[in-house]
């Protein structure tokens, strides 16, 4: 089940954090700002706990995914998927003509996961990252989907 989350995952959404990113995790008082951060909305998806996380920006007629976690031993089972196919309906909820994201060009995993779901690489952000690794800006059209459903 995908829900919404609020204050009370903090802990969760942390430990989630923790399995997913190595190094480069949010500390809680980022993850608390977030939560309370009136443009993002986070998502959690749950069975039995809290298996995958979602984190999204309404930036004026673009959706920007800030943030796609799945716990480790729950991977390839559909459920990244599942969550971005959440934040793709709120997009088009909104009259969102695209959503938009980064991600590391060493996160071999999350850019086939991403291209997989139809985003495409539209631009290579050099020091994109305040640890100074560059990004794939990635892009996924909604008019076309609506055209196309
Ligand atoms: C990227 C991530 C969210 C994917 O979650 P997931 O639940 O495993 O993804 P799904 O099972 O929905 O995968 C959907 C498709 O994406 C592609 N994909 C997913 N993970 C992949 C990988 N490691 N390598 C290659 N392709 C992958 C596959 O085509 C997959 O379909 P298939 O399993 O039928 O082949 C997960 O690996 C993760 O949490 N990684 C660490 C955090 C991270 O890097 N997040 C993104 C940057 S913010």
């Amino acid at each position: 089940m995908i829900r919404s989350a609020g204050v009370g995952d903090l802990d969760a959404l942390y430990q989630l954090e923790i399995l997913c990113f190595a190094e480069r995790r949010f500390q809680p008082q980022h993850l608390m700002y977030i939560l309370r951060n009136p443009r993002a909305s986070t998502f959690v998806y749950e069975n039995g706990g809290v298996l995958g996380s979602l984190t999204l920006q309404d930036e004026d007629g673009v959706v920007r995914i800030l943030s796609v976690a799945v716990h480790p031993a729950y991977r390839r089972r559909g459920i990244g998927r599942t969550l971005m196919t959440t934040a793709e309906e709120i997009a088009r909820r909104f009259g969102a003509r695209e959503v938009r994201l980064e991600a590391s060009t060493k996160n071999e995993d999350a850019v086939a996961f991403y291209r997989d779901l139809g985003y495409e690489i539209v631009d290579t952000l050099r020091k994109y990252y305040s640890w100074g690794d560059d990004a794939y800006a990635m892009r996924k059209s909604m008019l076309a989907a609506i055209r196309n459903p």
